[in-house]
């Protein structure tokens, strides 16, 4: 091997190692790997939205896009604004919507803890169970009553999903529809116990 070869295969090494460790970093930081949703259930989770939605809908941990651009091929009205920490899997997004781009899905690189989420109209994720526990909150907070809320995988605990679909694969993956619930009528400072 010359030796401008030899430098360039040390390159694509290195630049392979860096990819894979960057990996490793994010999955420590976020909790989770950018593990791609399959075909399967991306099939199965779009029945959940319709496909007339239109506003923001919110991406919540893209990883390499495999969902973000579906939702965006399924929901041409609305824009789709995708989340994602890792660099690597959102470069790849970045350079997948550069190649065939969705004029209505945008890729962004922010935590969505720090991000609002209010006007939003959907809300798909694909996360852990520590993670569904955090956001829980948030999302009861910030979305408007009624707003759809669509889960791969994790359940939001004590919440009763409107519909769950098991997906016939390996796992029996279920996917999780949920709307936000009324908000609880606020007593008001004139219903508190006095003195408080
Ligand atoms: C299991 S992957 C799902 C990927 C994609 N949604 C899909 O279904 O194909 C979860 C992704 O969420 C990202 N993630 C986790 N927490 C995040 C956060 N707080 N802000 C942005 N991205 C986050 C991870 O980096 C990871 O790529």
């Amino acid at each position: 091997m010359s030796t401008a070869g030899a430098l360039l295969y040390l390159l694509l090494v290195g630049l392979l190692v860096a990819g894979m460790l960057s990996i490793v970093f994010h999955t420590l930081r976020t909790g989770i790997s950018p593990m791609p949703t399959s075909a399967k259930v991306r099939r199965q989770l779009l029945t959940l939205l319709p496909p007339e939605l239109e506003g923001t809908l919110l991406e919540l941990g893209s990883g390499w896009g495999t969902l973000a651009f579906a939702l965006a091929d399924h929901c041409p009205r609305a824009r789709v604004v995708a989340f994602e920490l890792s660099p690597l899997p959102l470069a790849f997004s970045r350079l997948r919507q550069r190649l065939a781009p969705r004029p209505n899905l945008q890729l962004v690189r922010e935590d969505f803890f720090r991000a609002s989420f209010s006007g939003a109209s959907a809300v798909v994720c694909y996360l852990f169970p520590g993670a569904m526990l955090r956001l829980a909150p948030k999302l009861s907070e910030e979305l408007a009553p009624g707003t759809r809320i669509l889960s791969h995988t994790f359940a939001l605990r004590g919440w009763k999903p409107l519909r769950t679909l098991v997906v016939d694969d390996l796992y029996r993956t279920p996917i999780y529809l949920y709307e936000v619930p009324p908000r609880h009528e606020s007593t008001g400072p004139a219903d508190k116990e006095p003195g408080r």
